[in-house]
């Protein structure tokens, strides 16, 4: 479904990527690894339009999306939930949600997204800004459902949630999976990572240096000390 090739891309002068590949099939769950600084925002930004890929292809059930604006990009089908999750403060957790709902009669509405994540039906007319932190990031991932994805992105999934909250989202993400949804995730949970994906990619250095099942990179721990220092 997604197909990333030879990706090349950075920032203003600095080249960050230097020939990323992988792939997405339909409802797989493939984690990008690799430790700070390694090239897995950089990647997420120019899959989504975000930065300008300087070189290589991305191409998303069949056709290059590589060089279409980001809105471009999310109507076919890719959901974001970017780093710091970035929901939209002043506005309500319904306010949130409704913003990016696709169309009436798609897969996500806002009971879906609420039977998902009963928290936020406590919390609909709050401001996100009022939400704890694992409740914004609920509201993030149900924002990018909104938008019916087939694929959804998620940059470092449970950063700075509490465990319990955590638990909430590993659960959520796998009721997706279940659901057929296509997943790309980002984390720096490596067991809760292993539990739920099909494969994984290690980025080192802006490059895609490895990438098996999770029996595989339990089975490789130099690989795992090498290039993710655990
Ligand atoms: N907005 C930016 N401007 C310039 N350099 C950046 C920017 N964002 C990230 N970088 C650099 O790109 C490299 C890869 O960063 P990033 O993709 O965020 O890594 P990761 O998500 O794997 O931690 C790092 O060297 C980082 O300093
Ligand atoms: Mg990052």
């Amino acid at each position: 479904m997604l197909e990333v090739v030879d990706l090349h891309a950075g920032y203003g002068d600095a080249p960050v990527l230097f020939g990323v590949g992988f792939g997405v099939a339909r409802g797989e769950v493939v984690t990008l690894l690799g430790r700070n600084g390694m090239g897995k925002t950089t990647t997420v930004r120019a899959v989504m339009g975000l930065i300008r890929p300087r070189g290589g292809a991305v191409r998303f059930a069949g056709d290059r999306i590589d060089g279409m604006p980001p809105h471009r990009i999310a109507r076919r089908g890719i959901g974001l939930v970017p780093e710091g999750r970035q929901v939209f403060p002043n506005l309500t957790t319904r306010e949130n949600l409704i913003a990016t709902a696709a169309r009436a009669g798609g897969a996500w509405s806002l009971d879906r997204v609420l039977s998902l994540f009963p928290r936020l039906a406590e919390r609909l007319d709050s401001m996100a800004a009022l939400l704890s932190g694992g409740e914004q990031q609920m509201l993030a991932i149900g924002r990018a459902l909104m938008t019916d994805p087939c694929l959804l992105i998620l940059d470092e999934a449970t950063e700075g949630l509490a465990p319990l909250i955590r638990e909430d989202i590993w659960r959520a993400l796998a009721q997706l999976k279940q659901a057929g949804l296509g997943i790309l995730l980002i984390d720096k949970n490596l067991n809760a990572l292993m539990r739920i994906a099909d494969r994984h990619v290690v980025l080192e250095k802006g490059r895609a240096v490895w990438t098996g099942d999770s029996a595989a990179l339990r089975a490789d721990q130099a690989l795992a000390r090498r290039y993710l220092g655990v």
